[in-house]
């Protein structure tokens, strides 16, 4: 089985981030988004992928090379535009051959993984296996209406009469039939080639479609607020370790990660909470539910459940919550004397502070 991993799209629910970044590359407790799909691939003993990238190959090429860090082989392809995910199937066409594949969201993190329902899809290879989640709103998403056996009967976008609480996530497995469909489809409304149509229409051909409950924990990190909620569930899990330098008069309470060459100076960091590898921390609180990137600097700060984005500066400011500071910005102090807030924030970006 071959993986086809899609890390394209306009990410226009992640901006600002997602103006000068993949929004694959935003990091969940320290690793980018795209690094825990390609994990989560990887356990399913698949390691020849194909990762659909859109304008921001050099970035994602640069974080992943060609995969052998992570034990995996990695095939770029690019999308000239994001039309939908069926036409990322269609252009992975040469990569992908013949073979079975699953075809996982960059965006979408489902921690405790799709091993189970990978297993249940080899020996059985129906035409296609998707995965689906019990939500509570299902008008939101893509819902798959079921037949008592685990069989899909119909593919319903964002119902209004919802009759399946089911919803499609971000991971589906498929045998090469999945190319006669997506060539026999026709773009959207929204003028994407959608894979709900494609499966649809191996449904109403009569095909072996199926659908496999996924219990776990699921996030799509499409919006800032996501990816907050998901950094706290994972940190939630994590294991202490302590490799950079916390001194005498310094608190690490509870789960805590500070990496190599990091520097914790009189400071409390609650956990759960990750100081990144170089950043120093002086006069501040930190945490919990926070992750803190690569050579920061935080100075007489406190900040609680946010992210720091590696070579974010941040001093004498208090009260930072639920925040997400991007690569290389600065939060920190007017000048002397000064009664104002001066701020230069960069296209749709958003700042609350407090009456
Ligand atoms: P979405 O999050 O649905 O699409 P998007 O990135 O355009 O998001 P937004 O609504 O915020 O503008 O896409 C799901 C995943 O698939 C995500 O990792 C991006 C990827 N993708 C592609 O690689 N190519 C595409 O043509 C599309 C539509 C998405």
């Amino acid at each position: 089985m071959k993986a086809l991993v899609l890390s394209g799209g306009s990410g226009t629910r992640l901006r600002p981030f997602s103006y000068s970044m993949p929004k694959q590359l935003i990091p969940i407790a320290n690793k980018p988004v795209l690094e825990h799909v390609l994990e989560n691939v990887k356990e399913l003993g698949v390691t020849e992928i194909g990762v659909v990238v859109g304008g921001r190959l050099s970035q994602i090429q640069t974080v992943f090379g060609d995969g052998s860090d992570l034990g995996v082989r990695i095939t770029y392809i690019e999308q000239e535009a994001p039309l939908g995910l069926a036409h990322c199937v269609s252009l992975a066409r040469p990569f992908l051959a013949d073979d079975d594949f699953v075809m996982y969201l960059g965006d979408n993190m489902l921690p405790e993984g799709v091993k189970p329902i990978a297993e249940e899809f080899t020996a059985d290879r129906p035409d296609a296996q998707v995965v689906v989640h019990k939500v509570a709103d299902p008008r939101a998403f893509g819902v798959a209406e079921l037949d008592a056996e685990g069989g899909v009967e119909r593919l319903v976008e964002k119902p209004q009469q919802p009759r399946s609480d089911l919803a499609l996530i971000g991971v589906y497995f498929f045998t090469s039939a999945i190319h006669e469909a997506v060539a026999a489809i026709e773009p959207s409304a929204r003028g994407e080639l959608e894979i709900t149509d494609a499966i649809q229409w191996l449904v109403t051909h009569g095909r072996d479609v199926r659908a496999s409950v996924y219990d776990g924990y699921w996030k799509d990190t499409g919006r800032v607020d996501d990816v907050l909620e998901c950094n706290r569930e994972l940190l939630d899990g994590l294991r202490p370790s302590v490799d950079g330098e916390v001194d005498a008069v310094s608190t690490l309470i509870g789960r805590v990660v500070v990496e190599r060459g990091a520097r914790v100076i009189g400071s409390r960091i609650e956990g759960p909470a990750i100081i990144g590898a170089g950043t120093v921390v002086t006069d501040s609180r930190i945490g919990p539910f926070t992750s803190i990137g690569k050579d920061c600097v935080l100075t007489d700060t406190d900040i609680e459940y946010s992210i720091a984005l590696d070579g974010a500066t941040v001093s004498e400011v208090r009260g930072l919550r639920s925040s997400i500071i991007g690569r290389f910005a600065s939060v920190g102090p007017a000048g002397q004397d000064t009664p104002h807030h001066r701020l230069v924030v960069g296209d749709h970006t958003r700042v609350e502070v407090a009456a």
